[in-house]
């Protein structure tokens, strides 16, 4: 075997993975912005395809983090595939998500797109527990709130540490790799439990807040997500109130040997996140 690339190297599950996989495997870190003085760091960014071959050159492996925010990542993706295979790669882990963007049949083109490599695994992660200390961590902090669209709805929380495990097994399988893997935490837990459990360590009330779809989407764009792809991320937030997200697996355990890691660790040890000083907040 050669090497890995793994792309979104420097993002919440890329950054775990490089950290599983550098005693491993040699391995490529591909970013936008390369440390200059790091060996394992490459140029990348989907958007610039001159920049894709140097960092397929010396991979069989790729772990593929399609381009963030693009309802349509076939453009970027496609042609990526197709020199992969030329340049001799044999196997991709794609991180795909539990449940596909809506209005965006793309995803569907790409997930077929991986399955037509000589070996692949599609791993389909439910919300990432991140989320909480990174997009959710500034309305926690400043106004004690934790907002969603999707009520009462339940969600089998992953933390991006047990994603790259996993993708780390499958890169580093032996025997063939074919499959796709539907990733969640111990437990499914919805936003009022969020919130309580927040509250626990942080010692303040952290509410939930249940908005509209509608409401959710203005937010995301005042946020700086694009229009069309924040209503698509808000439109999630309704299937989830109706149940859609409302279940574990075993996949983390059947493919790392080890369980997923539970909630109330993340939340005991990302306090940090969500703690101000006081008189920073807003009234
Ligand atoms: N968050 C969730 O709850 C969730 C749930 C299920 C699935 N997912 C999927 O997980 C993926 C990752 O989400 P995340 O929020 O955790 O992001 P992330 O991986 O923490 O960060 C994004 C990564 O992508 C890279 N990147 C961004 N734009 C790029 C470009 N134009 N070219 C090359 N690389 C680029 C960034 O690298 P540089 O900035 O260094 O270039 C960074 O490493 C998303 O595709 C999402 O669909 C997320």
């Amino acid at each position: 075997m050669s090497g890995v690339l793994i792309t979104g190297g420097t993002g919440n599950t890329g950054r775990a993975l490089s950290e599983l996989l550098r005693d491993r495997a040699e391995i490529k870190v591909a970013s936008r912005n390369p440390e200059a003085e790091n060996d394992e760091h490459v140029f990348f960014d989907w958007h610039d395809p001159e920049s894709h071959d140097a960092a397929l050159s010396d991979v069989d492996r790729v772990y593929l983090v399609p381009p963030i925010g693009d309802i349509d990542p076939m453009p970027a993706v496609g042609p990526f595939l197709e020199k992969a295979k030329t340049a001799g790669v044999r196997r991709v882990a794609m991180l795909g998500s539990s449940m596909k963007l809506p209005g965006a049949p793309g995803m569907d083109e790409l997930y077929a797109a991986v399955g037509r490599m000589p070996e692949y695994a599609i791993l389909r992660p439910s919300w990432f527990m991140q989320n909480l200390a990174g997009p959710h961590a500034g309305s926690i902090r400043e106004r004690d709130e934790v907002v969603a669209a999707s009520g009462a709805g339940r969600i089998g929380w992953i933390d991006a540490g047990d994603i790259a495990a996993a993708a780390a097994a499958v890169l580093l399988d032996p025997n063939p790799v074919r499959a796709e893997h539907v990733l969640t935490g111990p437990e499914a837990l919805g936003y009022a439990d969020i919130a309580a459990a927040i509250s626990g360590v942080t010692g303040r009330r952290i509410r939930f807040v249940d908005v509209g779809v509608d409401e959710l989407t203005d937010r995301h764009v005042e946020a700086g997500i694009p229009a069309g792809f924040a209503a698509s991320l808000a439109s999630m937030d309704a299937e989830i109130r109706a149940g859609a997200e409302d279940r574990t697996t075993t996949a983390v355990e059947d493919l790392t040997g080890r369980p997923p890691r539970p909630f109330r660790d993340f939340v005991r040890d990302h306090r940090a996140a969500w703690i101000v000083d006081a008189e920073a907040r807003t009234p």
